[in-house]
């Protein structure tokens, strides 16, 4: 194992930024000393960070390698979905594995584990997604809280696919409240909008915009409502995730007033685009299309509101590429069948470091959304997302003051559009490394397929 110094950075994580060295051995950082101290330490590899910043590596908790949906996978796979997000600067994802109706946990876990066992650059974790709550799903929650699968997701939406009736959310919260596992929430009300849907198309109005037109702010709004009073019935901690509508984070602010153990998750795509996006002509709207859908630009203020207030906790990316051509076109004549999801794993960091360059967050709740707080939320800290002695050597060497403009062109996600397509930011991933070993050296990708290593978890870390 060899040892490496980041010599001459500026370190920032959620709590304080210095100007420090820091040393790393075994895979793990050992030491973090001020530049002007005399350093006793010999490192086989030196690492200049002059001018960089030097940070945790992101923490993306709500990613979709290859999942499958509307009759389609979703184009990354673990390999090249890993790839991509290392070079955005994440070195950590935490994927959904997923429940078939009528099969068990332990089926689908076992078949998420065989997707990304030897296939990812950086290290990963699962939340499993409960699509048939029964007698038998309920007892395997335990066993894969023993496993570190510790996170549950469960759907008010999609009704006939992932959708659970209010009996089952109250018995899988009844359930997560007894073994410590934190149930996600996917909050819309799905009957609802399935009502809408049918009647839209029906009446001919098929383009990408109906999608958020009938995908209604209070459906998200009530289903969120819903979850939290069954997750107070319950007695169990909530995680609302993809939070878009501020009715939605109005009812998430209620609840942490109340001091109730409710928390929230916005996504890049939800702070910088809008239905301005979704109403793109010739069917170029279905790149934007996924659920929650993309609120009018009036929703957004509510959302950077809610970061910075820490009502909305953690920025995840709902990773869930699907290619243009093929997929997305799919729902031609029919937006109910655009498959849901959007690529950003690339993008994360730098869009919300872009709020950082705008005044929007601070550089500390910079690291804290994308990278303590969901290490924190889902039982990886310090591990994960912070840097500090005993800490794996996860760490970012960030450069703030590159220019860089978004495109397809130059990405790494395997899907053949950018959301963010021409968008100029400043701020740009320098060099990664993930436990000591270099993936990105200097705007060079050095990694393997391979490197990454499963992540049991903990619970919550906000909890007790
Ligand atoms: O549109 C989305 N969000 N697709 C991924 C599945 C989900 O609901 O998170
Ligand atoms: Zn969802
Ligand atoms: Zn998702």
């Amino acid at each position: 194992m060899t040892t490496t110094l980041i010599r001459g950075g500026l370190v920032i994580t959620a709590a304080e930024e210095t100007h420090a060295d820091v040393l790393i051995d075994g895979g793990r950082i050992v030491a973090l000393a001020d530049h002007a101290a005399e350093l006793p330490w010999n490192a086989d590899q030196v690492i200049d960070a002059t001018g960089k910043y030097v940070i945790p590596g992101g923490v993306d908790a709500h990613t979709h390698m290859e999942m499958p949906f509307g009759g389609t996978y979703a184009s990354d796979t673990f390999e090249t979905g890993t790839r991509a997000a290392a070079w955005g600067g994440t070195t950590t994802i935490v994927d959904f594995a997923i429940q078939s109706v009528g099969s068990g946990l332990r089926e689908g876990l076992d078949a998420w584990h065989a997707k990304a066992e030897g296939n990812c650059a950086i290290d990963y974790g699962f939340h499993m997604i409960l699509a048939d709550v029964n007698e038998h799903s309920l007892k395997e929650m335990d066993a894969l809280v023993g496993e570190g699968v510790t996170s549950f997701k469960l759907f008010m939406a999609y009704p006939g696919v992932f959708y659970s009736d209010d009996g089952k959310i109250l018995r899988a919260m009844q359930h997560a409240a007894g073994n410590g596992g934190l149930i996600m929430m996917h909050a819309e009300n799905g009957i609802a909008i399935d009502v809408l849907v049918e009647q839209a198309v029906a009446a001919g109005r098929t383009d990408p915009r109906h999608h958020g037109e009938v995908r209604k702010a209070l459906l998200e709004a009530e289903a969120t409502h819903r979850a939290i009073q069954l997750a107070r019935v319950a007695g169990s901690p909530l995680y609302v995730v993809h939070v878009s509508a501020t009715e939605a984070v109005a009812e998430i602010t209620r609840a942490r007033d109340l001091g109730l153990p409710v928390f929230g998750e916005t996504c890049p795509q939800y702070l910088f685009l809008s239905t301005d996006n979704l109403a793109e002509p010739d069917f170029e709207g279905a790149k934007y299309v996924c659920s929650t859908p993309l609120r009018p630009a009036e929703h957004q203020d509510a959302l950077w509101r809610s970061l910075r207030t820490d009502d909305l906790s953690v920025v995840s990316t709902d990773h869930c590429p699907f290619c243009f051509t093929g997929q997305k076109e799919l729902g031609r004549g029919d937006f109910s069948k655009i498959p849901n999801g959007m690529p950003g794993v690339e993008n994360r960091m730098d869009l919300l470091h872009q709020a950082v360059v705008e005044g929007r967050i601070s550089r500390r709740r910079w690291i804290e959304i994308a990278c303590a707080a969901p290490a924190r939320m889902f039982g990886l800290y310090p591990r994960k997302g912070t840097i500090a002695p005993g800490a794996d050597a996860d760490i970012v060497l960030y450069d703030p003051h590159a220019e860089q403009v978004m495109s397809a062109e130059t990405h790494h996600m395997n899907v053949d559009y950018s959301a963010y397509e021409g968008r100029r930011t400043t701020g740009r991933v320098h060099t990664v490394l993930s436990r000591g070993e270099l993936v990105i050296d200097g705007r060079r990708y050095v990694g393997h397929a391979g490197h990454g290593r499963y992540q049991p978890r903990g619970t919550c870390q906000y909890l007790g």
